[in-house]
């Protein structure tokens, strides 16, 4: 990775034509939920190393610094951002004028296209009206609330410091302030978890009138405090029956709530719904990720940049790109980075993308009732609903 992180001439190569947004990462949460492996930092894991340089005072000026780098990187690039996401951590834990600042930076170098798409990741309890209506008018369009679940023993299993009934008031908040976009975020397959309290849940959340809703099912990440629980016998591991079943209750229950799904894991009420910015990842578009341990893709180049906000905030301030380390993908590389993101897209993934192990594993799969037979027999793989609850190991034997 240069020092000044400039990017070879083959990436900025038809640039035009592809979409560029910014992801902006805000590495600090108020606590530290045990299931959640994320690069974010509370208070007391900051103090010593870097602790000053790394304090969220100066946070806003950092990536702003960023996108002013991103600029120079980028040259004459003429692009407007297409969209902008703001996620953690918990970005709003600073100040709504912090992140409207961060905002201005990348409308500054490089201007907002006029349907820019702009989000931000909120938690529940650290917003209230007056902090959303700022967001609003500070050019925020599209919010996303970590709601996870409406029951009290899950949200306790979770860490979670927020109450019952609290994200579906976000979204009356959010509407209120005149945000177009809504999202919440749900966790299923929680140790703990019923049928349910998973059906009460969904209830909540498409109660609440959001436009677009997540549904994960939990992963029990190495090295985190969920999974020395469970290790410990403490509380129990959710199989992948279980999963399975409550992905069958979701899907259920937000399509007769009026969603559909574009995504393996998004369902929202309208195509206008659907969030742009995942959608650049997911077809490999241009995207720009600033702040500690955020990655970025330009034209087949990839990079990722230092994870500490201590280290981070130091490579900016002596003027160097906070590049930690970077590859160029290869045509292969990329093949088969498309057939793992657009197989989980309602669209699908093109056969002609497959080799002839892969055509053949479609084949086996179509047979299985794992493909849809209308999309197959034009071309392309799309999943059934029982294809979903597979994605993972049809996808492996796809790429071959
Ligand atoms: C990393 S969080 C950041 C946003 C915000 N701090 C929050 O917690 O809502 C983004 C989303 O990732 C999901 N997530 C994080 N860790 C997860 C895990 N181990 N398993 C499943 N989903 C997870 C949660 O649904 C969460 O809302
Ligand atoms: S609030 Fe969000 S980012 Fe922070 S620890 Fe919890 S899940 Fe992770």
């Amino acid at each position: 990775m240069p020092e000044d992180g400039a990017l070879p001439a083959h990436a900025l190569e038809g640039a035009g034509e592809r979409p560029l947004g910014f992801y902006l990462h805000v590495p600090y949460c108020a606590t530290r939920c045990g299931y959640c492996d994320f690069n974010t930092y509370t208070a007391s894991e900051l103090r010593g190393a870097g602790g000053v340089l790394a304090s969220r005072d100066n946070y806003a000026g950092q990536v702003a610094e960023e996108v002013r780098l991103a600029r120079k990187v980028l040259g004459d690039d003429p692009r407007p951002v297409r969209t902008v996401f703001v996620g953690g951590g918990t970005p709003t834990l600073l100040a709504a004028g912090d992140l409207v600042r961060m905002l201005g930076a990348i409308r500054d170098e490089f201007g907002l296209a006029d349907d820019a798409e702009v989000t931000t990741e909120a938690n529940p309890e650290s917003v209230d009206p007056a902090y959303l209506e700022e967001l609003r008018a500070g050019g925020f369009n599209r919010i996303s609330f970590g709601m996870q679940s409406a029951r009290p023993h899950v949200l306790r299993i979770l860490d979670r410091t927020h109450t019952p009934g609290r994200p579906e008031q976000c979204v009356a908040e959010a509407r209120a302030a005149g945000f177009e976009h809504v999202n919440l975020d749900l966790i299923y397959g929680t140790p703990g978890e019923s049928d349910d309290d998973w059906r009460a849940s969904l209830d909540a959340a498409v109660g609440a009138g959001p436009d677009h809703v997540s549904a994960y099912a939990l992963i029990v990440e190495e090295g985190t405090q969920l999974a020395r629980r469970i290790r410990r016998g403490e509380v129990p591991m959710t199989d992948d029956d279980v999963h399975a079943d409550r992905y069958l209750i979701a899907d259920e229950a937000f399509e007769k709530a009026g969603f559909s799904w574009y995504e393996v894991s998004n369902w929202a009420t309208s195509e206008a719904g659907r969030c742009l910015h995942n959608e650049l990842y997911w077809r490999g578009a241009d995207w720009w990720g600033a702040g500690p341990g955020a990655h970025s893709h330009v034209g087949g180049v990839r990079w990722w940049n230092v994870k500490h906000p201590g280290a981070y905030a130091a490579a900016l301030g002596a003027g160097k790109s906070p590049g930690a380390g970077r590859e160029v993908l290869a045509d292969e590389d990329r093949r088969v980075e498309r057939i793992l993101l657009e197989l989980r897209l309602r669209e699908g993934v093109e056969l002609a993308l497959l080799k002839p192990a892969g055509l053949a594993a479609a084949g086996r799969a179509l047979g299985d009732g794992l493909l849809e037979e209308e999309a197959y027999a034009a071309g392309r793989a799309v999943l059934t609903l029982r294809g979903r609850l597979l994605a993972d190991a049809v996808v492996r034997d796809l790429v071959d």
